[in-house]
């Protein structure tokens, strides 16, 4: 009998292990309850201290004291002691209580809340150590364990390190006790920058100590986009890729303008101001690959990462930009510019995303936001193909079950029509599962939303609707950081969205009215990558004095340049020539011989040209077509440097040449990059020659540099010039220098050589080279001289016009 107790059953043991468990939570829970948070708000008189963060205190304290944990709240700011504690008091006079709160609790809480909050004036060093004595005495004289201080940045970027600096040598708290400091964008201005911020930080902070805060994730919608994922698997899993999707929009639209704030505007516009940041996060929620764990941070923050690395590089056509019409005149105002000053600086902009990987190759993400528009409204909408068709007339459709209907999934971040945040699913999809937090909402009869009426949808809103920042604010406080940006995912991020922002630094944006006015004037469309505004710009709208001058204003300029042919129009209209051009040779070429042998150049022109070919050319022989490469960097072909890739990436993806028919140069043999052993330029060579007729491509599309290099044969190139070798290896000034290329007399064996020279950065030299004779050792390009072929020069006015 006295052995019974040692022969219990296994599932017993278990049993007594989790009440044991349990037992020791609710200690150390316990434990917790006894434990101090201070936070600290830097700024605290400022615009978003009175507009959120105060109010998100006061719920954080409402929500967590209440479950035990004791709190002191440090308004904080350089303002001096008597005027910042009154400006503090007004503000705090103004906090809320939660709809159903009884008045009388209200101003119970209320009145505890201000008796915890204190105003102090944070300048210099010493007010820092004396913060840190005050602290620590507090915690003593109340017998206190500290659980960790919260330092929350609400002040302009340029103050962070001064104060990062005071904390981390005066006011990190003792051991066991964890700092959170809380950081507010903008977080840099560009890659460089954002970089450059961030190592200054992090000698001050460790990675885990910091969040920095982008609100969009706070945003109960926006919060709600993995759970949702997670809960409805079962039937997302079969419909989350290229395969059901149609499209994704990430849309940020608002009514107010920038005026007051033009300082800060003027620098950012609104792709460093929400692109980059708000909506590339909401990007990066929808297409990443759903961790197992929704709830592990690690996973999450990985999954994001991997997003960001498949990414497609954007190039300056994946994007539109808009400028609102009174705006350059409020800088002038608010900055004391001169008249004659007009900002470039976009207010609006659309950008067509696209993702390189199994899932989303090929489905298009547009991200667009602006001001001054017709509605404030913020959504990811997700729209899927309809693959159905419905024999019955349209009169039986029901929306519950007719495939033929609109099929979406709407996250409705806030605002519009519908005036809440919300998740939206088609009937005819699926019933979602939502947590109880959320409800099944009804909107305003007759509600019609992404066309369909709000009764087509199964339509939830939270049962309790929350503010960002106080969203955020219970999240700093229970560690959670899946909501916040970490280092490498703001890195990456600007990593994405630099080189747009340089090559759009000298676009001008197309004007626009603001608000209702601006009709159809923005309406754009998109098509192999690339983005256009549906509608030509008016020319009352073009900014300066009188109007500026439209391409379809020139007449294509027909002449002749160096003895041959010369065909000169603005950019847009001279690609469109060139494409054209090669059209008709490679129709002609394709009826006579049944083939068509192109070489091609790699380098910046010919990107537009490669676009257009595959965006407007649906004559063109591509099944019949030969590609080869004009010359390649000595990189493997996969790098992005590679003018293979160029190519892959601008045409070949979009066209259909069949796989023997593309000829990349073999740079890349033996596992080493164009060694002289391995011949790869006599490869090519008699590759060239057992397919070429003659060796005679029907045509070479050149370019020229601006010393005069043609192909990657440079000034004073050794090899190439002359002499019998067809392909050669050169050696280029500028990395990488190692190339493989065309020579000069095979180049002049062709029946056709197109130059295509654009750009300001040309007119230098087009003008010499208008002036010189055959001097190929100088300038290479002056040796390009078929010799039974025709040459023809197409130039843009930038390069042209000197
Ligand atoms: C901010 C931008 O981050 O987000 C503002 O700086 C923008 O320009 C604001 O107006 C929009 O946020 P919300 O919460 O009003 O949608």
């Amino acid at each position: 009998m006295l052995a019974e107790p040692f022969n219990w059953h296994p599932g017993m043991w278990k049993m007594l292990i989790v009440v044991m468990c349990v037992a020791l939570l609710g200690c150390l829970q316990a434990q917790e309850l006894q434990e101090h948070v201070s936070i600290i708000l830097l700024g605290a008189t400022g615009d978003l201290a009175k507009k959120y963060l105060w109010q998100g205190l006061f719920q954080l304290y409402l929500d967590e004291a209440g479950r035990g944990h004791s709190f002191s709240f440090h308004g904080a700011a350089l303002t001096a002691p008597k005027q910042g504690q009154e400006l503090m008091a007004k503000t705090l006079e103004s906090l809320s209580c939660p709809k159903d709160m009884a008045p009388s609790h209200c101003a119970e809480e209320k009145d505890q809340f201000l008796q915890l909050s204190r105003y102090r004036q944070l300048k210099t060093a010493e007010d820092y150590q004396a913060l840190n004595k005050d602290i620590e005495a507090q915690l003593q004289h109340a017998g206190l364990r500290e659980a960790g201080r919260i330092f929350y940045f609400s002040v302009p970027p340029f103050a962070y390190a001064d104060i990062a600096r005071n904390i981390n040598s005066s006011c990190r708290p003792g051991p066991g006790a964890w700092l959170r400091v809380v950081l507010e964008k903008p977080f840099g201005h560009d890659h460089f920058s954002a970089q450059q911020l961030a190592t200054e930080l992090g000698s001050f902070f460790q990675e885990e100590e910091m969040y920095r805060v982008d609100h969009y994730l706070g945003k109960q919608a926006v919060a709600q986009i993995l759970p949702f994922r997670d809960q409805n698997r079962k039937a997302l899993d079969s419909l989350w890729n290229r395969h059901h999707v149609e499209r994704v929009e990430i849309i940020m639209k608002e009514t107010v303008d920038a005026e007051g704030r033009t300082s800060f505007y003027e620098e950012y516009g609104v792709i460093r101001d929400v692109l980059q940041n708000h909506l590339t996060e909401v990007l990066t929620l929808v297409a990443m690959e759903l961790p197992l764990n929704v709830s592990s941070a690690e996973a999450v923050l990985r999954h994001k990462l991997q997003v960001f690395q498949a990414l497609r590089g954007l190039q300056r056509g994946s994007a539109i930009v808009g400028q609102y019409q009174s705006y350059s005149e409020q800088v002038r105002r608010e900055l004391q510019k001169p008249d004659s000053f007009h900002s470039l600086t976009p207010t609006f902009a659309a950008v067509l995303v696209h993702i390189d990987n199994l899932r989303w190759e090929g489905v298009p993400f547009i991200l667009m936001s602006g001001k001054a528009l017709d509605e404030r409204v913020g959504y990811a909408r997700i729209l899927f193909k309809n693959q159905a068709c419905c024999v019955q007339s349209e009169k039986h459709w029901a929306a519950a079950q007719s495939q033929c209907l609109p099929r979406q999934l709407i996250f409705h971040i806030g605002h519009g029509d519908l005036g809440s945040p919300a998740v939206l699913v088609s009937r005819n999809l699926f019933r979602p599962s939502l947590p109880s937090s959320w409800k099944e909402m009804e909107g305003p009869p007759g509600l019609r939303l992404f066309g369909s009426p709000l009764s087509d949808y199964y339509a939830y809103s939270p049962v309790q609707e929350r503010d960002a920042h106080s969203v955020l604010l219970s999240h700093i406080f229970h560690g959670r950081k899946d909501s916040f940006i970490t280092t490498e995912n703001l890195l990456a991020s600007w990593g994405f969205w630099t080189p747009l922002l340089e090559s759009l630094a000298h676009k001008a944006p197309r004007l626009y009215p603001g608000g209702a006015e601006n009709g159809r004037l923005l309406d754009f469309e998109f098509s192999s990558g690339r983005l256009f505004f549906s509608q030509q710009q008016p020319e009352q709208l073009v900014p300066g004095p009188g109007p500026a001058p439209m391409p379809s204003d020139f007449q294509v300029l027909r002449a002749k340049y160096r003895e041959s042919p010369l065909v000169s129009a603005w950019s847009e209209e001279l690609i469109s020539k060139l494409a054209n051009d090669i059209e008709a040779t490679a129709v002609r070429a394709v009826r006579r011989f049944g083939q068509f042998h192109l070489a091609l150049s790699g380098g910046s022109s010919p990107v537009a040209l490669f676009q257009q070919l595959a965006t407007a050319h649906y004559g063109f022989p591509w099944a019949h077509t030969h590609l080869w490469l004009v010359d390649e960097r000595c990189v493997p072909l996969s790098d992005p440097e590679s003018n293979f890739q160029g190519l892959q990436a601008h045409l070949l993806q979009h066209v259909r040449v069949p796989y023997y028919n593309i000829h990349p140069m073999p740079v890349h043999l033996q596992q080493r990059l164009c060694a002289e052993e391995d011949q790869g330029a006599q490869i090519y060579a008699r590759e060239i020659s057992a397919l070429v007729a003659n060796s005679s491509f029907d045509l070479v599309l050149l370019g020229m540099g601006a010393d005069g290099h043609t192909a990657s044969l440079f000034p004073q190139s050794p090899t190439g010039l002359d002499g019998e070798q067809l392909v050669v290896l050169t050696t280029s000034p500028s990395q990488p220098h190692r190339r493989m290329s065309l020579s000069l007399p095979l180049i002049n064996r062709a029946k056709k050589v197109a130059v295509l020279v654009m750009g300001r950065m040309k007119r230098e030299i087009t003008a010499l080279v208008s002036r010189v004779g055959y001097e190929p050792k100088k300038w290479p390009i002056s040796g390009v001289l078929p010799h039974s072929g025709q040459l023809v020069w197409y130039m843009d006015y930038d390069a042209f016009l000197a």
